[in-house]
């Protein structure tokens, strides 16, 4: 049975490196705002080997109105366990920590190869495609949260 628990910055950059920054130097795996204490990040587990990661950042995007707003970054399951429902356990339990807290709203930049993977969980993409630099074409996406 795979568990979610609060990790550090460090333990997340663990995953981050090899799904998401692959070849690149470890630098590139730090967020601004990684250990601000209003960010959290929570890590998978099975058999207490680490799987999957997902960090939250209080971050406001102008595009929406929603005073309390909380940006997803830094998702990523390592390459031999994607596929057997982690990432939706990740943002699932992101899910039901932020609307305990106050979130109205989630939003974040999704490559494009993971726009399906987010439609399945309900979020939507608004506005057209850009490109990050050394990472490639992502889309906004959001989901408002009921509380
Ligand atoms: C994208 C990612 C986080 C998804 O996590 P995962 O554990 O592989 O996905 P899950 O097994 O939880 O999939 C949940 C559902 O989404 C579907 N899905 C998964 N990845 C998908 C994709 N890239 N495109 C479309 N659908 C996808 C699954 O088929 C599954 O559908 P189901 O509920 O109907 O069975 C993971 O594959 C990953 O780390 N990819 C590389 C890094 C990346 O792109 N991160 C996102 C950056 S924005």
């Amino acid at each position: 049975m795979p568990t979610i628990r609060k990790i550090s910055a460090q333990e997340a950059i663990i995953v981050r490196h090899p799904v998401l920054r692959d070849g690149k130097p470890i630098e590139s795996c730090h967020f601004d705002g990684d250990d601000l204490t209003t960010t959290q990040h929570f890590g998978l587990y099975e058999s207490e080997i680490l799987q999957g990661v997902i960090s939250l950042f209080e971050n406001i995007h102008p595009l929406f109105e929603e005073k309390y707003q909380m940006q997803i970054r830094g998702m990523a399951v390592l390459e031999n366990n994607q596929g057997k429902g982690f990432g939706k356990l990740l943002v699932t339990h992101s899910e039901q920590i932020l609307k305990t807290k106050k979130t109205d709203l989630i939003w974040f930049n999704a490559r494009e190869n993971a726009v399906g993977f987010y439609q399945k969980m309900g979020y939507e993409i608004i506005g057209n495609s850009f490109d990050i630099p050394n990472v490639g074409i992502h889309y906004v996406m959001w989901k408002k949260l009921g509380r």
